[in-house]
């Protein structure tokens, strides 16, 4: 089974209407304006879906952050550019990250909560969240860690409720492996320095990743790809940034090996 794992495009654009210069928004405009958009290339996000729609996985995978402040227009661009690889029905699991989920405006809110349905093909809604879901040789459990916070933090959280449905789907026996995904690294080794970055709540997750209750964990929200696996290619994946650092993620599942191998692929 071949998964394409890709995240954090991170499009951007003006403020849209007169309230995103008194919400959060017009951190995230001022932060594309003058650092994001010389950073990020939607054009690398093309080359991305040329690559996907010539080597056909049995499943896309993109863990968030498509836009820089969560607004129609930013998530239009994406939209139109993903089109493509949504017409071509290859199943395809999205989470939002946190600047998806930038803030209540309901405008912002309900884009975002249409990209979700119209990504996955409406498997799942994002009012379904947290999800299992199944795709060939692997269970996926599919989870939400973003939700608006203050003007200064990034940061993500696992809610309670969230956590009790991982734990109860892992406490069933074990029909395929299972992958987590979700927008946040799980496995978090600088709580201290990255605070305002970091994901709060999943600590009883973490447990059962090293467990081995659950196999691999897909992340984005780091811009730079890094993994830490074990020999049978488990452990936590992060994909990096899409568009500033043109790479993905190609994972292939050996069924009969029963091992992950993971390659990374630049653009
Ligand atoms: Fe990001
Ligand atoms: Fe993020």
């Amino acid at each position: 089974m071949k998964i394409i794992h890709f995240s954090d495009i991170h499009a951007g654009g003006p403020a849209e209407d007169f309230l995103a210069y008194i919400d959060k928004r017009w951190v995230g405009v001022f932060n594309y304006t003058f650092r994001r958009k010389f950073q990020h290339d939607l054009s690398r996000l093309e080359k991305a879906v040329s690559y996907i729609l010539s080597h056909r996985p049995d499943l896309i995978v993109c863990t968030g952050d498509l836009t820089s402040t969560g607004q129609p227009g930013e998530f239009a661009k994406v939209r139109a550019i993903l089109k493509k690889v949504v017409d071509a029905a290859i199943p395809f699991i999205f989470v939002p990250g946190n600047h998806d989920y930038y803030v209540h405006r309901p405008k912002c809110v309900n884009y975002m909560k249409s990209m979700v349905e119209y990504l996955c093909g409406g498997r799942y809604t994002f009012a379904q969240l947290p999800a299992l879901q199944r795709h060939k040789d692997l269970d996926f459990l599919v989870v939400n860690e973003s939700w608006p916070s203050n003007l200064i933090s990034s940061h993500g959280l696992m809610k309670r409720d969230t956590c009790h449905f991982v734990e109860e789907v892992c406490s069933r026996p074990a029909e395929r492996p299972r992958v987590i995904v979700g927008h946040y690294p799980l496995i978090e080794d600088h709580p201290f320095l990255r605070v305002r970055h970091r994901l709060f709540g999943q600590q009883k997750v973490v447990e059962l990743l090293r467990q081995g209750m659950i196999d691999l964990s897909l992340c984005g929200h780091v811009h730079k790809p890094y993994a830490k696996l074990d020999a049978s290619g488990r452990g936590e994946s992060c994909a990096g940034s899409v568009t500033r650092n043109g790479c993905m993620s190609l994972i292939e599942y050996d069924k009969f090996k029963n091992t992950f191998i993971h390659q990374q692929i630049q653009l």
